[in-house]
C-alpha cells in the first residue's frame, strides 16, 4: 500500500511534466512541495534553465541548498507555473492552505502565476471545505485578539497558533488564528467576511485559483481539472 509520503512524491513527480525549459516557477511550501523541489533540482542539475520564486523562507533555504536559482516577484516576470501542496481540496478544486503557515506568500505567488498546479495525496480530498482542518487566518499582531473575536462572531471556534509553546510568527512577522467552522455553506461569502476584518492580512481559502490538482493515489496519479476559469484571486 502506497504511504501518504509515496502519494505526495508521485503527485510531485507528475507535476514535473508541466515544467518546460526557461520557466520561472512558483515554489510552494510543505512536505509535498518539498518533493517537487527535489525534482526541479534534478532538472537544473541536468542543465535545464529554471528559476524559482519561493513562497517561504524555508522553501528559499531548501532551494538554495539544492542549487535551484531563485528570483522574486520584484522582477515583474510572472511565474509561468506555481506548484504547491494543500490541506484540503474540494470537488470544485477550491482549497484550504496554510497549515504550514506560509499562506500569504503562497497566495501571492499563486495569484501572480500563469498556471497553478496543486499536488496532494488522497487524504486531502474532502467533499466540503473545512470538514477536516481549520481555515488559517493571518493577522497583524496588534489586532489579533480583535480579529479572533470577529471570527467568532462569524461562527468559528478560534485558536491562536502556537509553536513550541510560543506564539507562532509567520515569515511576515504576523500571527495566525486558526478558525474552525462547523460548516462553510458559502466559502466565497466567508472569505469576503474574513478579509473585511481590520487586521486580517490573509486567509487560507484559495477559491477558484487552482487550474489542476494532481492527486497521488495507490494506483498512480489522478488529474483533476477545474471546470471553471481560474480567477487567481480569492
Ligand atoms: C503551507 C501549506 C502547505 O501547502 C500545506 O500545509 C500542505 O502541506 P503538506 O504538503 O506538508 O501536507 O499550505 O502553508
Amino acid at each position: 500500500m502506497a504511504s501518504s509520503e509515496d502519494q505526495k512524491r508521485k503527485a510531485a513527480e507528475a507535476a514535473l511534466a508541466f515544467v518546460k525549459p526557461g520557466m520561472v516557477l512558483g515554489l510552494g511550501t510543505g512536505s509535498t512541495a518539498r518533493h517537487f523541489l527535489d525534482g526541479v533540482a534534478r532538472l537544473v542539475q541536468r542543465g535545464m534553465d529554471l528559476k524559482g520564486v519561493p513562497t517561504s523562507f524555508a522553501t528559499a533555504e531548501v532551494a538554495k541548498e539544492l542549487g535551484i536559482p531563485l528570483t522574486s516577484l520584484e522582477d515583474r516576470t510572472p511565474p509561468d507555473l506555481c506548484v504547491d501542496g494543500a490541506d484540503e481540496v474540494d470537488p470544485k478544486l477550491d482549497l484550504i492552505k496554510g497549515l504550514g503557515g506560509a499562506l500569504l506568500r503562497e497566495k501571492i505567488v499563486a495569484a501572480a502565476s500563469k498556471k497553478f498546479v496543486v499536488i496532494v495525496d488522497e487524504s486531502k480530498l474532502v467533499s466540503r471545505l473545512g470538514s477536516k482542518v481549520p481555515v488559517p487566518v493571518e493577522v497583524h499582531p496588534f489586532g489579533w485578539r480583535f480579529a479572533a473575536d470577529a471570527l467568532e462572531t462569524l461562527g468559528a471556534t478560534v485558536e491562536l497558533r502556537l509553536k513550541d509553546g510560543e506564539i507562532f510568527r509567520t515569515d511576515n512577522g504576523n500571527h495566525i488564528v486558526d478558525a474552525r467552522f462547523r460548516s462553510l455553506p458559502s466559502p466565497a461569502k466567508t472569505a469576503t467576511q474574513i478579509m473585511s476584518i481590520p487586521g486580517v492580512v490573509g486567509h487560507g481559502l484559495f477559491l477558484k485559483m487552482a487550474d489542476t490538482v494532481l492527486v497521488g493515489t495507490e494506483k498512480g496519479v489522478r488529474t483533476l481539472r477545474a471546470a471553471r476559469k481560474p480567477t487567481r484571486t480569492s
